[in-house]
């Protein structure tokens, strides 16, 4: 039996975060659907067609450090909002979430558009602040050398592009559980979005 979790949030709210530790704990599969779009973006950067980057992606265009840069996020962002991209990169995550050993999908429109039914859904969110200082913290953790003013600004961006596109909007799913993690540790975090899914693990 597949058992899906379905974990959206705004930029560094603690998705990835959480969905690596849920599914280390229950055993399942991740997926940062992120990567698609950033994948697909960092091509668009190149030079590449954003549809055809999207209709050709390939395993191995996920892997790799410059994927986080926040050049790609921005890029990733944009090619977002174009419906026929998102088309494109369904098929793939909904076999990721239906695969017999249960799966962990983290993005933004995880519980919304592919897995309406998922078993678990979280909202996770924290002030914008907060997001963006642990994203700096992150990136400069790399040795990036990055101005708060301008990660937030970043994310500030994203968020409000991923929540005014037509298509697959940024939003809590009616029946998502919402998770603020501003005042919260990443292990506080964790453990809460464990509670969730044990209890609805029955
Ligand atoms: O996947 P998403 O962009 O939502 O966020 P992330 O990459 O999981 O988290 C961004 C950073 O925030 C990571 O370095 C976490 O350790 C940190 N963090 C967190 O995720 N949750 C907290 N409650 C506190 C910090
Ligand atoms: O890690 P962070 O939350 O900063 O970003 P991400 O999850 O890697 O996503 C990068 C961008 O891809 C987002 O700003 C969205 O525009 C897009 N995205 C999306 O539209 N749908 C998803 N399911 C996942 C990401």
């Amino acid at each position: 039996m597949s058992f899906t979790v379905a974990i959206d949030g705004p930029a560094a709210a603690g998705k990835g975060t959480i969905s690596k530790a849920v599914a280390a704990h229950f055993g399942f599969a991740h997926l940062d659907t992120g990567l698609l779009y950033r994948a697909v973006g960092a091509k668009v950067l190149h030079g590449a067609d954003p549809l055809e980057a999207a209709q050709t992606l390939e395993p191995i265009d996920l892997d790799g450090e410059h994927l986080r840069t926040p050049e790609v996020a921005q890029a990733a962002s944009k090619v977002a909002v174009d419906a026929d991209v998102r088309a494109a990169l369904v098929a793939f995550q909904r076999q990721f979430a239906a695969r017999g050993d249960g799966a962990v999908l983290d993005g933004r429109d995880i519980g919304t558009v592919i897995c309406p039914s998922a078993d678990v859904k979280l909202f996770v969110t924290a002030r914008a602040e907060k997001r963006a200082q642990r994203r700096l913290d992150e990136l400069n953790g790399k040795g990036m050398g990055l101005a708060f003013a301008d990660v937030l600004a970043d994310v500030e961006a994203r968020d409000k592009r991923d929540s005014e596109r037509a298509t697959a909007p940024l939003k809590p799913a009616e029946d998502a559980v919402l998770l603020d993690t501003s005042d919260l540790t990443a292990e506080q975090a964790i453990a809460r979005a464990i509670e969730i899914v044990q209890a609805a693990r029955g």
